[in-house]
């Protein structure tokens, strides 16, 4: 589905999810994982994007943490997913249809059993998401 050799999907994880462990993770057959939540700025967020792609052709995720924190606000919420739809040559306004049609996979993760649900009851409302 994903394009990967192996159907071993890297965690998000703030602090150390960035473009070198992400792309050493692509590289190896996985899927990196490029933890949004790490950049305040639409600057470093988008060089870090950029910088994965130098590291690795292969593809890669980027995890958007829907979790309150006071580092990440709805602010930063809209512009992970705006500098994605960029990154792959879509305007905002494209952004729903972009997901919707695939070019962009999105995929819950759950941490645990008892999110699993709510997180497929998500998928089913946002058609065209897909589960992992
Ligand atoms: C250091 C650390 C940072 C994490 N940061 C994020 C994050 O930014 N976004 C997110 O969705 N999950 C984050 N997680 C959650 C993990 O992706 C994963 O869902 C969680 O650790 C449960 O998996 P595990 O049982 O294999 O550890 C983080 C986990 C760890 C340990």
């Amino acid at each position: 589905m994903f394009g990967i050799k192996y159907p071993i999907i890297c965690g998000a994880m703030m602090w150390l999810c960035k473009p070198k462990l992400c792309a050493a993770i692509s590289n190896a057959g996985g899927m990196g994982n490029l933890t949004a939540g790490n950049y305040s700025t639409e600057n470093e967020f988008r060089d870090a994007i950029v910088l994965t792609r130098k590291l690795t052709d292969k593809p890669f995720m980027v995890n958007v943490t829907i979790l309150p924190s006071v580092h990440i606000t709805p602010e930063h919420h809209k512009m992970f997913l705006r500098v994605c739809v960029e990154e792959k040559g879509g305007g905002l306004e494209k952004l729903i249809p972009l997901i919707a049609g695939g070019k962009i996979k999105a995929a819950w993760e759950s941490g645990n059993v008892d999110t699993a649900p709510m997180m497929m009851g998500q998928s089913v409302r946002f058609k065209g998401y897909s589960h992992v």
